[in-house]
């Protein structure tokens, strides 16, 4: 063997400047298959994809798989079978059938030697070195690769990468990259892992055009779906684990570590009730309950399911309207509209919504001593719904606006509201994946199960006024009158014009920034992020009122978005008869 030892009973192989796996054949020779590799006869249609190690190898060679074949079906041998220093015998590959998906960690100058000279394919993926440090450490950890890993700590993981300490694994991330930058033509494509994640259906689209493969949107599309990271991770788990035994030994872990969705950042702990929430013993930035993530409002972090409960159970009065309505749809807009009708003149309460804002709200059991009539609010899904009000067909508002802007309004709350910890750099994709993609939970449980269930009340007969978001902005005066009817309050021509005319967005944004008492939105969100100390005066109000139009979508929404978020809805609403209005 010419490999060095290390103080380990069966080491990592050393050779030329690099730590390398002791996968069987580098055992008995590492310098023999490293040869052999440059030597390797390769064919013109042969694609070779390089990665550093935990920069998404599978995932790419998966998709190029699914490329070549015109198909999305998984390859059952996974990319094992063309691993080209892990396999057992480096002939197997001259007898397989083109085209073939070779792969390698390898660094540039032990390429096979033909490929380089006739600019062969190279897809060379390329993953962020802090996201390389972390995988690489749980990599190790748990697949036992390196024998004494299950000692390293992250620490270890991460000095020793960022360091320039001889030997790392397959010679270190900075060379690495280097070499292969230096070396950059046509024939080598770059994917970037990031990107792959967040516009796939982009990002495939040009691994597809690199390969010159024929393909139809519909093929990108479903190919972005099965090589999701869940359906990837379920594949490699049950068709893919033969082929991972001759690499990893008799029981080979997953290569495919559960994925952290942005969402889940630690906040402090012991905050959160053992009932949601809790994640490995640490709470999250968000609160986790029946299937929704929920905004870190203080009652939510200390006991989420007894303050959905006490909303349940909640006393109502046969005069309580609800206004039950999916986040960001135009709660306070409503808000505004019904106190002037009730009031029957177009002055601005100085009262915000947050005020009743059940599930926000410090302490629900205050209103209890509030006068008559009470306008509750709460962004929460029917089942949710104070069951006395809903059974005895007490008023309830719901609000639908169309779910691409709601998406656009979310993010700008999501990176402005200060509700949030760590909203910092979040890009408009992360909040497009989080409200849409399946294997989030999303904000109150989603846009679609909202709606599907609102649409199901309605068909039972519950007394519930449907207003449309869109409808609202370009007929007010037809929708306030509407609105006043289901209340049953007056109705002048003159009230309706005033406050259609109080209540347009430029007038109502002047006045919540100038009369509108904040302190209890204050309070919501000192509650609700740690960065703030208890202190109200650190909090910089943010406006509800940010732009108030039909269709901003179209400036946020890439067409890949815009198109996985068609056929999404396709599938989710596929019994609904709603409209949506997008324009
Ligand atoms: P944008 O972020 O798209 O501007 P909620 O009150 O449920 O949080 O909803 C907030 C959204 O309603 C914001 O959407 C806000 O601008 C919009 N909105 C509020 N009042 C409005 C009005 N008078 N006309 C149009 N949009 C209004």
């Amino acid at each position: 063997m010419d490999s060095k030892t290390t103080t380990n009973s069966l080491p990592e192989v050393l050779f030329d400047g690099m730590t390398i796996p002791p996968f069987p054949p580098l055992r008995v020779s590492v310098r023999q298959r490293f040869e052999d590799i440059r030597g390797l006869c390769t064919r013109p249609d042969d694609v070779i994809i390089t990665t550093y190690l935990k920069s998404g190898s599978h995932w790419v060679w998966e998709i190029i798989c699914m490329l070549l074949q015109g198909a999305t079906s998984f390859v059952k041998e996974g990319k094992g079978s063309q691993f080209l220093e892990a396999l057992d015998d480096l002939n197997l590959i001259n007898k397989m059938t083109s085209p073939r998906t070779l792969n390698t960690h390898l660094p540039y100058r032990w390429l096979p030697r033909k490929h380089l000279e006739n600019d062969g394919k190279i897809v060379h993926v390329v993953r962020n070195p802090k996201d390389v440090a972390v995988s690489m450490f749980f990599h190790f950890k748990e697949t036992g690769d390196f024998i004494g890993s299950e000692k390293l700590d992250l620490d270890d993981r991460v000095n020793g990468m960022l360091s320039d300490a001889p030997n790392q694994p397959y010679g270190g991330w900075f060379t690495y990259e280097k070499d292969f930058i230096k070396h950059s033509k046509a024939n080598i494509h770059f994917v970037h892992f990031e990107r792959l994640k967040r516009y796939p259906l982009e990002e495939i689209k040009r691994l597809a055009d690199f390969l010159r493969v024929s393909y139809s949107d519909q093929l990108i599309f479903h190919i972005a779906e099965k090589c999701n990271f869940t359906s990837l991770k379920e594949a490699d788990d049950t068709t893919k684990v033969t082929t991972r035994k001759n690499v990893h030994g008799p029981n080979p872990k997953s290569l495919f570590l559960d994925e952290k969705p942005f969402t889940v950042e630690c906040i402090d702990k012991g905050h959160m009730s053992s009932t949601g929430g809790m994640t490995d013993g640490k709470a999250l930035k968000e609160v986790v309950f029946d299937g929704m993530s929920l905004p870190p409002f203080k009652p939510l972090r200390e006991g989420v399911e007894a303050r959905l409960n006490a909303i349940k159970h909640l006393e109502t009065r046969p005069t309580d309207i609800l206004l039950a309505i999916y986040p960001k749809s135009g709660t306070h807009w409503v808000w505004e509209i019904v106190w002037m009708l009730l009031n029957g003149r177009a002055e601005y309460i100085k009262e915000g919504k947050e005020s009743l804002f059940l599930e926000a709200m410090d302490d629900i059991g205050t209103i209890k001593s509030m006068d008559s009539p009470r306008v509750l609010n709460t962004n929460l899904p029917f089942r949710w719904l104070p069951q006395k009000h809903v059974e005895s067909n007490g008023k309830i508002i719901h609000v639908i606006r169309n779910p691409k802007d709601i998406c656009v309004s979310l993010y700008y709350h999501f990176i402005g509201s200060g509700l949030f910890m760590h909203s910092d750099g979040v890009q408009f994709a992360d909040c497009f994946e989080g409200l849409f993609s399946k294997e989030r939970k999303p904000p109150y449980g989603g846009w679609f199960s909202y709606e599907k269930d609102f649409e199901e009340a309605v068909s039972n007969n519950y007394n519930i006024h449907v207003l449309y978001f869109e409808n609202l902005k370009r007929n007010p005066m037809v929708e306030i009158k509407r609105l006043a009817e289901y209340l049953q309050v007056p109705q002048s021509t003159k009230l309706l014009h005033e406050i259609s005319d109080s209540c347009s967005f430029n007038k109502l944004k002047r006045a919540d920034d100038t009369l509108k008492e904040k302190s209890k939105y204050k309070k919501i969100v000192v509650g609700a992020n740690p960065k703030f100390e208890g202190d109200v005066d650190k909090v910089q109000y943010n406006s509800f009122f940010r732009k108030g139009e039909i269709g901003d979508w179209k400036n946020h929404f890439t067409v890949t978005q815009n198109e996985r978020f068609d056929e999404l809805y396709r599938k989710q609403m596929v019994d609904s008869k709603l409209t949506v209005y997008y324009e």
